[in-house]
């Protein structure tokens, strides 16, 4: 019986243009540590966060991991005592799914841990409850892709149903990170609550035209589907240099280039790796330019989702 385990849990790209609430795809890296110990004395607890700039919750009932892993101890009466370390890898509030990986990872070790033998479908639930904590509102589409992997659509949530979408083999990410915090929930705040029909259909034209463009590697098809028409044109107001990494990511080549989730971090896609590192550059360069901070990242799709690593 292992006294412990080490798990590395995927950031995430949601949204991905049409897909608002509906569509994410999980990255190789960045990925968050969590680290699950047994304790004798029962109960949950955290004994370390690092690399969060001591904004995150060390109470238990108030951090996303930890409210993560009661609602699976509790659905399945499990008491053993558990002492969980979180090693953040990625910003908060950076718009990749940083809450998501934290929770997707404390429910992945413990599963793992206590030898729970539970279904990805089976800690769903679980992993939501966290992210619920964390941004106050339920939406899966960070929470699904880094807990399957791949490219994911969350095609209802009454029930919640998971699909994964096939993705061509040659898909390269570049994500730049400017150096603003943007809250998902104060972000949520500021959508609308209805749409013009017109908007709806441009919305679901583009969420169907991507679907089709991942399924059949028609990159142009992808490329030109990456629009929203919802969140993206209010939120683009919030990331001050928006515009100047958009043009300077498609004048490089990229497919595409959209506010990830919430933002501020902007991803591109793009055919090639020596593609993707020169739109990483000149994403970065925008930044800079406009007086910004930033941390880049190119990944490919994580396909697998969390994993063991210790
Ligand atoms: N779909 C969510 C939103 C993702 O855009 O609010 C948050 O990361």
């Amino acid at each position: 019986m292992s006294k412990s385990i080490k798990v590395f849990a995927p950031a995430s790209v949601s949204n991905v243009g049409p897909g608002f609430d509906l569509m994410g795809f999980a990255l190789e890296s960045p990925g968050d540590e969590i680290i699950v110990r047994r304790k004798n004395r029962s109960g949950l607890f955290i004994n370390k966060i690092s690399g969060d700039g001591y904004v995150l919750p060390t109470d238990p009932k108030r951090n996303t991991t930890t409210v993560a892993i009661q609602s699976l101890l509790d659905k399945y009466d499990i008491s053993d005592g558990l002492d969980v370390e979180i090693r953040k890898k990625m910003g908060i509030g950076s718009g990749l799914g940083s809450s998501a990986a934290s929770s997707v990872g404390g429910v992945y070790a413990v599963n793992k841990l206590l030898g729970l033998k539970l279904s990805k479908d089976e800690l769903l639930e679980h992993a939501l409850a966290g992210e619920i904590i964390a941004s106050g509102s339920l939406h899966a589409d960070n929470i699904a892709p880094a807990l399957y992997g791949g490219f994911i659509l969350v095609r209802s949530y009454d029930p919640i149903e998971i699909l994964k979408i096939q993705f061509p083999r040659k898909l390269f990410v570049s994500i730049v990170y400017p150096d603003i915090v943007i809250k998902t929930c104060e972000a949520r705040k500021m959508l609308p609550l209805t749409v013009p029909v017109r908007t709806a259909v441009s919305q679901a034209g583009n969420a169907a035209g991507l679907i089709n463009g991942l399924l059949t590697s028609n990159y142009e098809l992808i490329g030109k589907s990456i629009i929203d028409s919802i969140a993206e044109p209010l939120r683009s107001k919030l990331i001050p240099c928006y515009k100047e990494i958009r043009d300077a990511a498609l004048s490089a080549g990229a497919l595409n280039c959209n506010i990830t989730g919430s933002g501020p971090s902007m991803f591109s896609f793009s055919r090639s790796l020596s593609e993707a590192e020169k739109i990483n550059k000149v994403m970065k360069d925008a930044v800079r330019r406009s007086g910004y901070k930033s941390k880049s990242y190119l990944s490919g799709i994580n396909r697998v989702g969390p994993k063991v690593i210790g």
